[in-house]
């Protein structure tokens, strides 16, 4: 066991658990916050995705130890914060969701790109999200959405 003190969600706490257990895991069993969802589990699916010292970051492969002295952001607090909501309103607007299992982590990560200054373009865009999968594989609407959301760079830049 090791006692670690971490910010979550703007708050200060401190945790008693083993050095080697996921941040996903302490999210979910010990806060209650259900967000970040296990997928693969391996760090390829981005369905666990949330910010640690505000960089989209896979909670799956966050181990305890390494959360000491860090600040850790979830899809719960980024989806209350304003700079979400055109973020959300894009993936609504736009069909960018089915079941809405990825949903999350891809709020996580397009939040991160939306509020980057300067904002990537579209292109960059969908080539920072391929972390973020989705298994209904129904790309058109998060396709749109990112068009929403991001200046296309002109032609012959
Ligand atoms: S569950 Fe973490 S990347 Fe897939
Ligand atoms: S909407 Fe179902 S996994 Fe993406």
């Amino acid at each position: 066991m090791m006692r670690i003190e971490f910010e979550l969600n703007g708050e200060p706490r401190v945790l008693e658990t083993p050095a080697e257990r996921r941040l996903l895991a302490i999210l979910r069993e010990d806060f209650g916050l259900t967000g970040a969802k296990p997928g693969c589990e391996v760090g390829r699916c981005g369905a666990c995705m949330v910010w640690l010292d505000d960089l989209p970051t896979n909670a799956c492969l966050v181990m305890a130890w390494q959360l000491d002295g860090r600040s850790v952001t979830t899809v719960e607090a980024i989806a209350a914060d304003p700079r979400s909501e055109s973020v959300r309103a894009a993936l609504a607007e736009c069909g960018g969701l089915q079941c809405g299992y990825c949903t999350p982590g891809l709020v996580v990560t397009m939040t991160h790109l939306a509020d980057c200054s300067p904002r990537p373009d579209a292109a960059c865009a969908r080539a920072q999200l391929a972390g973020n999968l989705c298994r209904c594989t129904g790309y058109g609407g998060i396709q749109r959405a990112v068009e929403r959301l991001f200046p296309t760079a002109d032609a012959g830049d």
